[in-house]
């Protein structure tokens, strides 16, 4: 068993690490307070190569593995979630189906715009009726010669507010529950389709967070993704590699308010002593630190049995669940040690803990990850 990062995966998160503090840190605050990333840092994020990290370079990815993806996305969230969920939200949910469910044509026509990040993607699932239940979608589907016709709306789309390209449920008949379920790749410019808002949120407030509503909605036959029917199972499989995604993220908020609260408790002076000579400071982050190595293990594991093509489903349930749990506690606990000041604005930690609290939410809370890994157990 080998515990350290190959020379590749160093080498990838010290360029990381690189770009992170010269083009992210400073403007982080700027993004939550703007509820904006600047078009630019998108465009250098894409020429970096973080928006298809582990694609092919046939399709434009950068060819790299699923441990790198974990490695960017926990170095962008760091210092920024909002980026963290951009590029973990685009990679996994939107050109990892079309990678994994698409034809060869599909694949050339929209991964290379997706993975040099021109254009962003996203995953439209999760319905005002339909979150954790995600088999009780209502937006329907109809063939029509060439085409499917869409109608239905779409609430939370991560990344929907871009415009981009999406990969999209629907159902042909409700009453069939997941065995109705398809999956269609759409262009969310194409006739029908509305933005409804992009909503106002707690946190990770540069990422939009959008609702749609599709109304007679043509997208052509060829964009059916895997077949009809099949569509529940793509999404339970893309959401089974999101979670890696997210998990990545939660590690990157933890580690950011981590290393913050660290270095605070060295500065500030309470007693006559720097406050990390109290027992009180000391405790608290050991057990922060602890919860960020059992984090980064189980994600770093799941993204290591993806690599290696073995079963992950429970691993990434398990990493999200342990990380975004993680996440909330350790930001929780670098206010603490912050005491007032870790209460306003000019310091990050305040706004790593808006952030942390969206990563046991989204991809399934973390009851729905309970629920995946207790079936596992009982199966
Ligand atoms: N991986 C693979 N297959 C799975 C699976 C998984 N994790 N979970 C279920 N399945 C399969 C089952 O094996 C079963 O297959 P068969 O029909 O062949 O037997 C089928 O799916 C139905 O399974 P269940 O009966 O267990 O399904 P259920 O209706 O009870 O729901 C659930 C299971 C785990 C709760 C599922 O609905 C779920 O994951 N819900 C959460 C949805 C979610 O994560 N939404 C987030 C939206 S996206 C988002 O948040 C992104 C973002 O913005 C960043």
């Amino acid at each position: 068993m080998n515990f350290e990062l190959s020379q590749d995966h160093r080498v990838l998160q010290d360029a990381v690490r690189d770009f992170v503090e010269k083009e992210i840190k400073p403007i982080a605050a700027q993004i939550d307070e703007e509820h904006q990333i600047p078009d630019t840092l998108v465009r250098k994020m894409g020429e970096m190569g973080f928006m298809g990290s582990y694609l092919p370079e046939q399709y434009g990815g950068a060819g790299l593995d699923m441990l790198s993806y974990a490695i960017v996305v926990e170095e962008v969230s760091k210092a920024c979630g909002s980026s963290g969920v951009l590029i973990s939200a685009h990679t996994s949910l939107c050109c990892g189906p079309i990678y994994t469910f698409g034809t060869e044509e599909q694949k050339k026509k929209w991964l290379p715009a997706l993975n040099s990040g021109d254009i962003i993607g996203c995953f439209l699932l999760t319905e005002p009726d339909a979150g954790s239940d995600a088999g009780a979608i209502a937006t329907t589907y109809r063939r029509e010669g060439d085409e499917f016709v869409l109608n239905g709306s779409k609430i939370f789309i991560t990344n929907g507010g871009y415009r981009g390209t999406g990969v999209v449920f629907a159902t042909s008949d409700k009453s069939l529950k997941h065995k109705g379920v398809s999956a269609f790749i759409i262009d969310l410019r194409s006739h029908g389709v509305e933005i409804l808002k992009n909503e106002k949120k707690l946190g990770i407030r540069g990422s939009y967070t959008t609702a749609f509503a599709l109304d007679n909605v043509r997208i052509p036959a060829e964009n059916l993704l895997g077949q009809e029917g099949q569509g529940f199972k793509i999404a339970m499989d893309t959401l089974n590699g999101g979670r890696i995604g997210i998990a990545s993220q939660a590690l990157g908020i933890a580690e950011g308010a981590f290393e913050r609260a660290l270095a605070y408790s060295k500065e500030r002076k309470q007693f006559g002593a720097p406050i990390c000579d109290l027992q009180a400071i000391q405790f608290k982050l050991a057990d922060m630190w602890a919860k960020i190595e059992i984090s980064k293990l189980m994600t770093y594991k799941a993204a290591w049995l993806k690599d290696n093509k073995k079963n992950y489903t429970m691993e990434s349930a398990m990493c999200k669940m342990l990380a975004s749990e993680a996440a909330t506690f350790v930001s929780h606990q670098a206010i603490q040690i912050h005491g007032g000041y870790g209460f306003i604005c000019d310091y990050e930690v305040e706004r790593m803990y808006r952030d942390a609290k969206i990563t046991e939410i989204y991809e399934g809370t973390n009851e729905v990850q309970r629920v995946v890994i207790s079936k596992l157990l009982l199966s």
